[in-house]
C-alpha cells in the first residue's frame, strides 16, 4: 500500500475539551503545596491553548473549575480562584495577539466579584475573533446545565414560544445549554490516569471519542497533545452504522 499522503489524512478534531487533572498529585510526588501543582497547571494551560491553535483545533474546552470542586478545602478553592484572575489578567493580552476568543461555559455568577471583573474584561476584548475559541469551564455541572435548560424550555412552552404539543427535538434542546453556539465535542482527553467523565460535558460528548492519558496535567506537553490528536485520527467514527457502510457507502 502507498503511504498515506496528507490529502488521506482524517482532519484534527475540531473540538477538543480537556479534563485537565492530576495537579495535586504531581505536587504531592515532589512534596510541594497543592497549590504549586495549580500553579504549574496554569502554565500548561498557556502552552496546550497555543499547542492547540497550532495544531488547527478551532475550539479548545478546558474544565478549569466543576461545580462538585467547591466541596475542595477553602484555601484550596481560595488558591484556585486566584489563579483563575491572574491567568485572566495576564492572558488576555496573549489572547487577543493570536486571535482567540474567549467563551465559558458554567455558573461564573457565582464566581468571586474579581474573577468575574476579569473575566468580563478578557470576554469583552476578545467577543470579535472567530477563527479560535478557548472555551473555559468554570463552576461547570452537566447536570446542572441540564435541568436549567429544562427549566429555560419548560417557560418557553409556557409562554407560548414553544409548542406544547410536540416532544422537543435534540437540536430545540440543545440550544437551551450553555454550549448553545459550539460544535459538540470530537476529542475529549482526561490526564492523570482517572478514567471518568466526572460530570463533563454529559451530552455534548454523545459521539466524542475519548482519550485517557496517564500523564499529570502540568506535564502535559504538545506532544502529548499531538499524540492523542493522531490516536483520534485512527479512530473510525461510526454513529451508528456500520464500518462497512463507512468504508463503501455506495454499497451498504
Ligand atoms: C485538577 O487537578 C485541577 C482541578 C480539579 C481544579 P486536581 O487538583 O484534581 O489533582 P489531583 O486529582 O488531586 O491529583
Ligand atoms: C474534574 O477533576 C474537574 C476538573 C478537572 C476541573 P476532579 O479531580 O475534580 O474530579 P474527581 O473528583 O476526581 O472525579
Ligand atoms: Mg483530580
Amino acid at each position: 500500500m502507498p503511504a498515506p499522503t496528507p490529502a488521506d489524512q482524517p482532519p484534527v478534531p475540531a473540538h477538543v475539551a480537556i479534563i485537565m487533572d492530576g495537579n495535586g498529585r504531581w505536587a504531592k510526588q515532589r512534596g510541594l503545596p497543592r497549590l504549586e501543582g495549580h500553579r504549574r497547571g496554569v502554565e500548561t494551560v498557556r502552552a496546550t491553548v497555543a499547542a492547540a491553535r497550532d495544531l488547527g483545533i478551532r475550539v479548545l474546552t478546558l474544565y478549569a473549575f466543576s461545580a462538585e470542586n467547591w466541596n475542595r478545602p477553602a484555601d484550596e478553592v481560595g488558591g484556585l480562584m486566584n489563579l483563575l484572575e491572574f491567568f485572566l489578567k495576564r492572558e488576555t493580552a496573549t489572547l487577543v495577539r493570536d486571535r482567540v476568543r474567549l467563551r465559558t461555559i458554567g455558573r461564573t455568577d457565582k464566581l468571586p466579584e474579581p474573577v468575574r471583573h476579569q473575566l468580563a474584561a478578557a470576554l469583552q476584548a476578545t467577543e470579535h475573533f472567530t477563527e479560535h475559541t478557548l472555551v473555559l469551564a468554570l463552576n461547570y455541572g452537566s447536570r446542572t446545565e441540564v435541568a436549567e435548560a429544562a427549566q429555560a424550555y419548560a417557560t418557553d412552552v409556557a409562554s407560548g414560544k414553544l409548542p406544547a404539543d410536540t416532544p422537543p427535538t435534540w437540536e430545540t434542546f440543545a440550544r437551551y445549554l450553555y454550549t448553545a453556539d459550539l460544535p459538540d465535542p470530537d476529542l475529549v482527553i482526561r490526564t492523570s490516569g482517572e478514567t471518568r467523565v466526572s460530570n463533563f460535558l454529559l451530552m455534548q460528548a454523545a459521539y466524542a471519542e475519548f482519550v485517557f492519558t496517564p500523564v499529570l496535567w502540568p506535564d502535559f506537553g504538545k506532544d502529548d497533545l499531538a499524540a492523542a490528536v493522531a490516536d483520534f485520527q485512527r479512530r473510525e467514527r461510526r454513529f451508528g452504522r456500520t464500518s462497512e457502510q463507512l468504508t463503501a457507502p455506495g454499497k451498504a
